[in-house]
């Protein structure tokens, strides 16, 4: 399979040297793209994370959610599989400045504007041209949640048109070892206990292969 996974938190800059981002590691993506490529598939791994790119993979660097839309829009197209790992930010400044702002006395309100759902864009795009060989693109999504994870991923599984969703917790981001729940949209909930991430990636890869090639 061509696979292609977005790794890491983006960043949304303020001006040229401040941005608003998130704790993600891109840990996470990062041993999904070597476990897929380990498995044999063709990987292309959009990054927003400082991690270094991992052999054998085609690697694309991107630091905000709009650049990674972009990159998701143009490879997507030729992938049979989109594993959203990524912690793409959920807003960005409305008006970033070309230069730093200068501190004042007075109380500082940056105003944000909404993202994409890159995810959401997927799953209603997943569909090939009809004659084509293949079925649909598989869409795999994560969500990460503080309570009623199960109940609020499934939503996100529906809502979003997804084939599998990987349910974690706050405590998941940044850390080595996690706790995941997976389901896919036609079977029950699998849980995998504190394990590393690169066994969690493993097994992630063995249910795409399983459930959908
Ligand atoms: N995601 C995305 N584009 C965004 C935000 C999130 O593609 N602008 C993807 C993430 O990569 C993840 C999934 O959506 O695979 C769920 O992310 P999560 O933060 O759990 O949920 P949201 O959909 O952002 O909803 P909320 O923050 O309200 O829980």
């Amino acid at each position: 399979m061509r696979i292609l996974i977005t790794a890491g938190g983006t960043r949304e800059y303020i001006d040229p040297v401040r941005f608003i981002s998130n704790a993600s590691s891109g840990r996470m993506g990062y041993a999904l793209a070597r476990a897929a490529q380990k498995a044999g598939h063709k990987v292309t791994l959009i990054s927003a994370s400082d991690l270094q790119p991992p052999v054998g993979v085609d690697f694309v660097g991107v630091d905000s959610a709009a650049q990674m839309f972009e990159a998701v829009k143009k490879f997507f197209a030729k992938c049979d599989c989109l594993i959203m790992a990524a912690a793409v930010s959920d807003y960005t400044p409305a008006r970033p400045t070309k230069t730093k702002i200068k501190r004042t006395d007075r109380p500082l309100t940056i105003k944000l504007k909404p993202t994409a759902d890159i995810l959401k864009w997927a799953g209603k795009h997943k569909t090939r041209a009809r004659g084509t060989r293949h079925g649909a693109r598989i869409v795999v999504g994560f969500a990460l949640e503080d309570k009623t994870l199960r109940k609020q991923a499934e939503q996100k599984l529906k809502e979003k048109n997804l084939d599998m969703i990987i349910a974690n917790t706050p405590a998941a981001i940044g850390a080595v070892k996690s706790t995941v729940h997976i389901k896919t949209a036609h079977s029950g909930w699998t849980k995998i206990e504190n394990a590393t991430k690169t066994t969690i990636a493993k097994k992630i890869i063995a249910t795409i292969e399983k459930t959908f090639h």
